[in-house]
């Protein structure tokens, strides 16, 4: 089972973009994928057409570490990927991470040993973080097998890119199955000198990083969201060529963690 926490410490840069359509890329391989909306504004869980004002607190991660067993809070989406969503209380997620009864930074590796052992329910999970560093982040390192960061060419992203490599470092420190950061350019359209620069940079500090896939700006990308559907299950001009891509990363992906 891969568990891939898409992460960054910077709002807009793709996560939540990236962790719908790729798990919907690996569902449409016939895999089995359960994405984890770990951030509290649930744009993932609103993007699988999870109504939030039908949720309680008790449906999203704070039920799990509150003693509710995994498969209770995990729902079918008309993508065929399972869902665990978020919900609004989860703003206070830090906190309930040092308090609660299934508490601490191990807690959600033990929350997905509930659907590893015997044999796996899933072969793929994919965890979708807020732009923040701190506990929720510390938590979902500790469970992860891959760290993947969406960015674009511009000064803050590498910062934050830099950021999160501390503490992908940190965290392999107690997650040996965790093998590192993989960097996916997205929205990636470097134009002006000062775009070029930041790109040379990207290639030349974390080229072995770097996924060869790049995603460029697309309106289906953009405009998907709101029909509450992933690339594979919306019609457009753009659909074809975006749904490819996502496809040849996800390709990318099994190649360096082995299919499942
Ligand atoms: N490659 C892209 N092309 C066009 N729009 C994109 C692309 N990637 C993301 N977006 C849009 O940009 C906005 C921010 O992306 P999002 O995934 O929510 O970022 P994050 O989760 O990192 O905050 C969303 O409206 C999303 O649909
Ligand atoms: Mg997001």
């Amino acid at each position: 089972m891969h568990v891939y926490a898409l992460a960054l410490e910077k709002g807009g840069v793709g996560k939540t973009c990236l962790a719908v359509n790729f798990a919907a890329a690996f569902s449409r391989l016939n895999l089995r994928v359960l994405l984890i909306d770990l951030d509290a504004q649930a744009h993932a869980s609103q993007w699988l057409g999870c109504d939030a004002e039908q949720l309680r607190p008790e449906d999203s991660i704070i039920g799990i570490i509150n003693g509710r067993k995994v498969p209770e809070c995990i729902r079918p989406t008309e993508e065929g990927i399972a869902l665990i969503p978020a919900h609004a209380a989860m703003a206070s997620l830090p906190i309930q991470l040092a308090s609660s009864p299934n508490s601490g930074i191990f807690s959600l590796q033990d929350a997905l040993d509930q659907i590893r052992h015997p044999t796996p329910h899933y072969d793929i999970v994919v965890l979708d973080l807020a732009p923040a560093r701190g506990p929720v982040l510390a938590t979902a390192l500790a469970a992860a097998t891959r760290c993947i960061a969406p960015v674009q060419s511009e000064n803050l992203v590498l910062r934050a890119l830099r950021a999160l490599i501390d503490s992908v470092a940190q965290a392999q420190r107690i997650n040996p199955h965790l093998r590192g950061v993989s960097i996916v350019r997205n929205r990636y359209a470097p134009r002006s000198a000062g775009d070029m620069i930041y790109d040379h940079a990207l290639c030349t500090f974390y080229g072995e990083q770097l996924l060869r896939t790049i995603i460029p700006i697309r309106a289906s990308l953009r405009d998907s969201a709101g029909l509450q559907q992933s690339v594979f299950r919306y019609t457009s001009a753009d659909a074809g060529e975006v749904r490819n891509l996502f496809l040849d990363l996800v390709e990318e992906l099994i190649s360096l963690d082995g299919g499942t």
